[in-house]
C-alpha cells in the first residue's frame, strides 16, 4: 500500500530542508527521484544522502538531477520537459521550493511581495498543471503541496508569507475539486517548526524556538524524519480517497 516502486516524483526544494528530507523518504519506499533546485552541489548532497539510506536498506534509487531557477515561470513548460524526459511521465509531484523574506508590514516591496507569491503560490499551480495530462492520462497522480501554521494564523513579519501560505491551503482544495475526478489526490502537508535553512533565524534563539516548542502539545518542535512518513503517505496509494487535505505535522501546535 505505501510502496512507490516504479513511480516517479519530482521534488522541488530538493537542494536542502524538508525538500531533501521528501526525496530520502520517496526513494526508501522505492520511487525515482526528479530533484529540483538552484544549487547544484546542494542537489548532489542530496543524492549521496538517498544514496546512504539505499545501502541501509539494500534499496537502489534512480536519481535525476535538475538544476533550475523556478522563479522564471516562462521556463516551467520547459522544466517540466526535462522532468518528464527522465522517465517518460511523473506521477508525483512535492511543490516543496519556498522563500520567507520574514519582513515588517511597512518593509514590504512590491519585489518581495511578488518574489514571494510567485515562487511560493503560483510557481506550484504551473507547475502542478504540466505534469495533470499524464496524470489524468493513466488515472493516478498525486500533488503533495507545503503549507504553514501560517496558512491559518498570523505570525510577526509573516505578512506575504502568510498570504502565499493562506492561498497554498485554499489552492490545494481548489486542485482536489478540479483533478481529483481523474484519479489524482491533492493535499498539503503543513509543518510546524522544522530546523532548515529557511527557520535558521528562529532556532538561532534557542529561547525563541524553545517558546516555539512549548506551545506544541508534544513539547518539542520536529525532527526532519517527523515529514517522512506523512510525505509516503500522500505519495502512495494509501492516500488515494484523500484529497484537498491540509494536514498539519506539527507536534499538535494547532491543537491547542
Ligand atoms: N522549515 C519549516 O519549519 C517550515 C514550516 C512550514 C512550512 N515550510 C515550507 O516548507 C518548504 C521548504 O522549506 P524549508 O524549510 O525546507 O526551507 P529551505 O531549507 O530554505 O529550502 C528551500 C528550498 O527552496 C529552493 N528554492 C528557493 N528559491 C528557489 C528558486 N528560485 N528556484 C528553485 N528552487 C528554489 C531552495 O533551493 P536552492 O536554494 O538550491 O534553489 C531550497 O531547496 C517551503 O515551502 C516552506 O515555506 C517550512
Amino acid at each position: 500500500m505505501f510502496s512507490l516502486n516504479g513511480k516517479t516524483a519530482v521534488v522541488t526544494g530538493a537542494s536542502s530542508g524538508i525538500g531533501r528530507q521528501q526525496c530520502i523518504a520517496l526513494a526508501g519506499a522505492g520511487a525515482s527521484i526528479v530533484l529540483i533546485g538552484r544549487r547544484q552541489e546542494a542537489l548532489q548532497e542530496t543524492v549521496r544522502l538517498i544514496n546512504e539510506r539505499g545501502v541501509a536498506t539494500g534499496a537502489t534509487a534512480h536519481t535525476h538531477v535538475v538544476s533550475w531557477d523556478l522563479t522564471d515561470r516562462d521556463t516551467l513548460q520547459a522544466l517540466a520537459a526535462a522532468c518528464t524526459s527522465f522517465s517518460g511521465g511523473i506521477d508525483i509531484l512535492c511543490n516543496t521550493a519556498g522563500i520567507n523574506h520574514r519582513q515588517a508590514a511597512g518593509d514590504i516591496t512590491y519585489e518581495s511581495w511578488d518574489s514571494t507569491l510567485n515562487l511560493n503560490l503560483a510557481v506550484p499551480f504551473f507547475l502542478a498543471r504540466e505534469f495533470i495530462p499524464h496524470m489524468q492520462q493513466q488515472g493516478w497522480g498525486k500533488i503533495i503541496n507545503v503549507a504553514s501554521l501560517q496558512s491559518r494564523q498570523a505570525f510577526a513579519n509573516g505578512l506575504a508569507y502568510g498570504a502565499s501560505k493562506g492561498g497554498i491551503a485554499q489552492m490545494t482544495r481548489a486542485m482536489a475539486e478540479s483533478w481529483s475526478r481523474h484519479g489524482i489526490s491533492c493535499n498539503a502537508i503543513a509543518p510546524g517548526f522544522f530546523p532548515t535553512e529557511l527557520t535558521a533565524p528562529v532556532f538561532a534563539n534557542p529561547e525563541h524556538s524553545d517558546a516555539l516548542a512549548q506551545r506544541t502539545a508534544i513539547k518539542r518542535n520536529g525532527d526532519m524524519q517527523d515529514l517522512e512518513g506523512v510525505t509516503v503517505f500522500f505519495a502512495s496509494h494509501a492516500s488515494d480517497y484523500i484529497t484537498g487535505q491540509i494536514l498539519y505535522v506539527d507536534g499538535g501546535f494547532t491543537a491547542l
